[in-house]
């Protein structure tokens, strides 16, 4: 039975209790990170059978506790930094976002207000600041940090959705949506990320509103088409009010060109968001910032840190062109942001923010910043982005595997295809390369992501690791034609 004070304080019990429970669960993490395997490659029902809840209504105690998370939930898990496990945009970590998230969660500040989190508010704000400027915006601190791509995304949608209102004298925040909402759309790429149709939904616009314009053979928005389209839109009576470039599509990479896409919007007076989510690791890079050139021109920004910045989940950020725009969301309640308190220049980060209480994830990416220093940051970047290339290669002269698509930033798309198979069986070329990757997780040695792309079913790798080489995705593609070989001829 637990009889400790649970609470963690200045006593000297509780101060003890915590540095037990650190050093245990710390020592679980050295004996996991150990562990040769990737996955213990049990099935959803093995797992589901292992799993108990069972709480003890007399409670274990903190030791017990860690110790069945440990069984429940440690052993079990993926390992993120092991060299085959390449198949999402799911980085693994630095060591310092770790140090990170122990001062985060043992003073765990709230964003929302200057009198919950004072030192984190404005480090947050430095932060941003700092961002605008590597992103090429005017000096200001009009952005915040979100909880990743998909609200990051929300931001600038419902924003341009409310800028658009605005501007023909209506405002959203007051009276709701109105006029005919079936002529408002939005453009994106037929490659953007689904977080664009899961937030018109949410914005009241529904999955309709999104208008896909096609892309060129890079997967990257066709400039042509988007003038075509919204043309087509001004002659059926549509109003656009948000074009989504996205700098790295999910699977291929893709950087939209952002200096066409951000002058054809001018023209029409349109906002531009880009879900950077992805492609914006590359503001750090050396030798590829030039793939984001025009990036300053658009309205708003998402830019995720949990990718290939390695930081633990969560850890995004959403930025604004201009401050005077986060009017249009602007909510005063008195006990966090009162008037008062904006008279006398206090900050509180909850006017800027979807979310009230809100974790202090910056604090990740400031000590990123300053362990690694932009010089490494950058190296660390640019080494996925420059193997996928090298991975494409040797895909290319492997007479069994086959390139779906030249890598842009660091994912490789490919997929096992027996030399010999006439082009009529492209049906069971997709259902082998859809097993090959199941079969793989299933034994627990990879986890290589299985992906469609222009109607061709194919695998993923996205080389974000910086600890992997070119030679460990060579061990890693024999097996996947191994595993290839063993579906067919089990
Ligand atoms: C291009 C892009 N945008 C947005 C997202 C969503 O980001 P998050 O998972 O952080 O919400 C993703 C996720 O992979 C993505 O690839």
């Amino acid at each position: 039975m637990s009889e400790q004070n649970p609470i963690l304080s200045s006593s000297l019990q509780s101060i003890e209790a915590y540095q037990q429970a650190i050093a245990q669960s710390s020592e679980a993490v050295v004996q996991w990170l150990k562990q040769p395997e990737m996955y213990q490659g049990k099935s959803v029902a093995e797992l589901r059978e292992r799993i108990r809840l069972d709480f003890n209504p007399q409670g274990l105690g903190n030791q017990a506790a860690i110790e069945r998370a440990v069984e429940y939930f440690l052993k079990d898990s993926l390992s993120v930094h092991h060299p085959q496990c390449v198949a999402h945009l799911h980085c693994p970590s630095l060591v310092v976002s770790q140090a990170a998230e122990v001062l985060i969660n043992a003073t765990n500040q709230s964003m929302d207000s200057w009198d919950q989190s004072p030192s984190a508010t404005l480090i947050e704000m430095k932060l941003i600041e700092w961002l605008r400027n590597l992103v090429g915006y005017g000096a200001g601190d009009a952005g915040v940090f979100t909880s990743g791509g998909t609200q990051s995304n929300l931001m600038g949608l419902m924003l341009a959705r409310d800028a658009f209102f605005a501007r023909q004298g209506h405002s959203v925040q007051q009276d709701g949506l109105v006029g005919n909402l079936r002529k408002m759309k939005v453009f994106c790429s037929e490659h953007a990320h689904f977080s664009v149709q899961k937030n018109m939904a949410l914005l009241g616009l529904g999955y309709q509103s999104v208008t896909l314009v096609k892309t060129d053979r890079f997967a990257r928005m066709d400039v042509g088409d988007l003038a075509q389209k919204l043309e087509q839109a001004k002659a059926n009576g549509e109003q656009v009010m948000a074009i989504v470039a996205t700098a790295g599509t999910t699977d291929a990479g893709a950087i939209d060109p952002l200096r066409d896409i951000a002058r054809l919007a001018a023209e029409n007076n349109i906002w531009v968001h880009v879900d950077a989510a992805w492609g914006g690791a590359l503001l750090l890079s050396e030798q590829y910032r030039d793939y984001l050139d025009g990036i300053e021109l658009v309205d708003s920004i998402t830019l995720d840190f949990h990718k290939q910045f390695f930081q633990t989940i969560s850890c995004g950020a959403f930025l604004l062109k201009e401050a005077r725009h986060y009017e249009l969301m602007r909510y005063q309640a008195a006990y966090l942001n009162s008037e008062f308190d904006e008279e006398q220049g206090v900050p509180n980060l909850v006017s800027k923010s979807l979310q009230t209480t809100r974790r202090f994830d910056a604090l990740k990416l400031w000590m990123g910043l300053e362990a690694l220093g932009q010089k490494q940051y950058a190296t660390i970047i640019d080494h996925g982005v420059s193997l996928a290339q090298d991975v494409a290669h040797y895909i290319h002269e492997q007479p069994a595997l086959e390139l779906v698509m030249q890598p842009q930033l660091a994912s490789v798309l490919f997929r096992y295809r027996p030399a010999e198979w006439p082009p009529e069986k492209n049906a069971d070329v997709a259902l082998l390369n859809q097993k090959t990757g199941d079969a793989l997780l299933e034994s627990g040695r990879a986890n290589v992501g299985v992906t469609e792309h222009g109607g061709v079913t194919c695998l993923k790798l996205t080389l974000l690791n910086p600890t992997v080489t070119l030679e460990d995705i060579k061990i890693l593609l024999a097996l996947v034609e191994k595993t290839a070989r063993q579906v067919l001829n089990p």
